[in-house]
């Protein structure tokens, strides 16, 4: 089967880059399009910066990133620093980017690349707010079934919210978006937190990254070592939730992931709740489904394929 075609949509962010890691290393799956960057975890700049010190990490200069909204839709941005650390990539001390970015913003790019390639060959894998997605969405409106499939991290459900008691970051930072996401009718695979929760990285799986010896393995045991302390403290966890690298994971194995196929609606009403992701887990609702809502994986094969991958870079 021909690798599949993807642009990763991100805010680096520890998680985000491990997930950007996985996809380089894994060339027989992935043909990675380009990198877009959006404000979440920190401002853009800091996320843009963040991709390409990534990718040289990974010797990967080739690799196409570029920049893309700055701010919510509708909200004003909300970023994540006490998790992430004020460079959103706290951890490793790796050297500032040489590479540049594209003159590209990544929202034209977005449009462009879905309609130079063939119709449903092309996936978007956000890893970040839906800013940029739901831009493209309603700049052109005719990419959207052009769309192969989504697969995003965000949400929550039964394990309920991690920047507010009913909201995921992701989605809480830009509502709207994720509204105009859940609602296009593209395919959608969800990683929710009711899944990334259970892709913790314990001592073993850090020393396991660690002792890789390479600079990739190392600079990941010490992102995951600085990421974890937020975790660690809040829910008493054994290390870090890798969040993010679910979704390439997932487009390399996705038997080692399960879920149900459900209607999921976005709260944009309430302050109380906005950016809940509301899953009608148990189908009590007529509405129809609109996402397959990862709820479990096998952690143990998720962490051997991330650190049999990252051997690789
Ligand atoms: O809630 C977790 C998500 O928010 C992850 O994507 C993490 O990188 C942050 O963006
Ligand atoms: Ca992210």
């Amino acid at each position: 089967m021909p690798p599949r075609k993807i642009i990763i949509d991100t805010d680096p962010g520890q998680d985000d880059a491990v997930a950007i890691l996985l996809a380089l290393a894994s060339p027989e799956e992935i043909d990675l399009l380009g990198i877009t960057c959006v404000a979440g975890n920190v401002a853009l700049p800091l996320t843009t910066r963040n991709a390409r010190m990534v990718c040289e990490l990974a010797t990967r200069r080739d690799v196409a990133i570029y920049a893309g909204c700055d701010r919510p839709l509708g909200r004003d941005l909300v970023t994540a620093e006490y998790v992430h650390g004020k460079t959103g990539l706290d951890g490793p001390d790796l050297p500032e980017p040489q590479m540049l970015l594209q003159d590209q913003h990544a929202v034209e790019f977005i449009i462009e690349t879905l309609r130079a390639h063939a119709p449903g060959t092309v996936t978007l894998c956000p890893i970040g707010p839906l800013t940029n997605i739901a831009t493209a969405f309603n700049n052109a409106p005719d990419i959207i079934d052009k769309v192969q499939e989504i697969i995003l991290m965000g949400g929550a459900y039964f394990e309920v919210g991690n920047v507010t008691p009913a909201a995921e970051f992701n989605i809480y930072v830009d509502p709207q978006a994720a509204d105009i996401v859940f609602r296009s009718g593209v395919p959608l695979i969800v990683m929710p937190l009711d899944v990334t929760h259970k892709a913790l990285v314990t001592v073993e799986r850090n020393a396991a990254f660690r002792s890789l010896g390479t600079p990739v393995g190392i600079a990941v045991a010490q992102m995951t070592e600085f990421f974890e302390r937020y975790d660690r403290e809040k829910y008493g966890t054994l290390g870090a939730p890798l969040h993010d690298p679910c979704v390439t994971a997932y487009l390399i194995r996705p038997d080692l992931f399960s879920g149900r196929h459900v209607n999921v609606q976005v709260e944009v009403t309430s302050e109380l709740t906005m950016g809940m992701t509301v899953a009608d887990w148990w189908g009590v609702t007529q509405n129809a489904p609109n996402a397959v809502f990862i709820g479990d994986l096998n952690a143990d094969g998720f962490f051997d394929l991330l650190t049999e991958r990252l051997a690789r870079l």
